[in-house]
């Protein structure tokens, strides 16, 4: 039975700042009690205020990034949870548990099969961090280069590419895509990276990253199995308890993949990270 990281843990944090960022995003900085050792990309916390104004149950956030003793969440108003965490004000306190999760696998650099970063709006949470380690090295495997990485963030309108000056100051190549033509590329992230493939911009094999919403992951599911890439999904489901007891994060597996014994798997313990070879998230949708 799949169980919670033995390094995760509750704890209280400091509210330090809430910044603006997009149309309806917020960048949150708080400062637990405990620092914490490094923490991997696409890992994430359960965030709760301790005063009583945000529902009992916490809400899942990526770690965004790690300054020191501080942690940041890129974050969304999206309901209840979110606009409480966006009133936040300096010296507040919060409850944090985690590091929860499993994060981005180690992202060797391979010769001519650059990974791809697909982000869908704040799916680009996971990615700036992503993109430090992965040009830092990680598990002692050699550091890709700014060449070896390429980010393709896509959203409906260019408000709603949060935070993109910082992603563009990480030094990898970073493409842009919106519905409505506002930033980059007409269209969606998958478009975009079959045009940057036609202008020879990227090669045709690649190995891809996503995290977006579910709509676009199963797209790109589709778009990797039939092409026989290697993809690895940041999975951003409706979550309880984050640490595998309510059973409120099923992920379908792929039958004849290595997680298939079970036709589901739990997001929070077994994932958010998953492979597309263990997972089906178009399962029954006529994909
Ligand atoms: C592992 C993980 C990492 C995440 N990382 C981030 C992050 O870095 N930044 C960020 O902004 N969000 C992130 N999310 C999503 C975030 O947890 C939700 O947006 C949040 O829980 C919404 O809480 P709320 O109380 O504001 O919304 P609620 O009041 O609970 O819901 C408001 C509306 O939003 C919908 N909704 C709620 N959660 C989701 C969701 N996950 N996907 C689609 N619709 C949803 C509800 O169905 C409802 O319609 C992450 C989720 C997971 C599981
Ligand atoms: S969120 Fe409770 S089991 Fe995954």
């Amino acid at each position: 039975m799949p169980a919670p990281p033995t390094d995760a843990r509750t704890g209280l944090a400091t509210a330090i700042s809430v910044a603006a960022c997009g149309d309806d995003g917020f960048v949150l900085r708080v400062r637990p009690d405990a620092p914490y050792p490094p923490i991997r990309a696409s890992r994430f916390f359960m965030l709760r205020r301790e005063d009583g104004s945000m529902p009992l149950v916490p809400r899942p956030f990526s770690i965004y990034r790690q300054l020191g003793a501080e942690l940041e969440f890129l974050v969304k108003q999206m309901g209840v949870g979110t606009r409480a965490l966006g009133a936040l004000r300096p010296g507040d306190r919060l409850r944090v548990t985690g590091p929860l999760g499993n994060g981005w696998p180690a992202l060797e650099p391979r010769p001519d099969e650059p990974w791809v970063m697909l982000a869908g709006g704040i799916g680009s949470a996971p990615f700036y961090m992503g993109i430090e380690q992965a040009l830092s090295g990680m598990d002692g495997r050699p550091a890709c280069r700014p060449q070896d990485l390429a980010l393709l963030y896509g959203a409906a309108r260019k408000g709603l590419l949060y935070d993109i000056a910082a992603f563009r100051q990480l030094g990898v190549r970073t493409f842009t895509a919106t519905d409505d033509g506002s930033d980059g590329h007409r269209g969606n992230v998958l478009g975009l990276l079959e045009a940057l493939q036609q202008r020879g911009e990227l090669p045709r094999r690649v190995r891809l990253l996503a995290c977006g919403p579910e709509r676009m992951l199963e797209a790109v599911e589709r778009h990797a199995m039939a092409n026989g890439l290697e993809c690895w999904l940041s999975l951003e489901s409706l979550m309880g308890c984050g640490v595998g007891i309510c059973n409120g994060c099923p992920v379908p597996t792929r039958k004849d993949g290595p997680l298939g014994a079970w036709s589901n798997a739990k997001c929070c313990v077994e994932g958010p990270v998953f492979s597309c070879r263990e997972v089906e998230l178009a399962h029954g949708r006529g994909s």
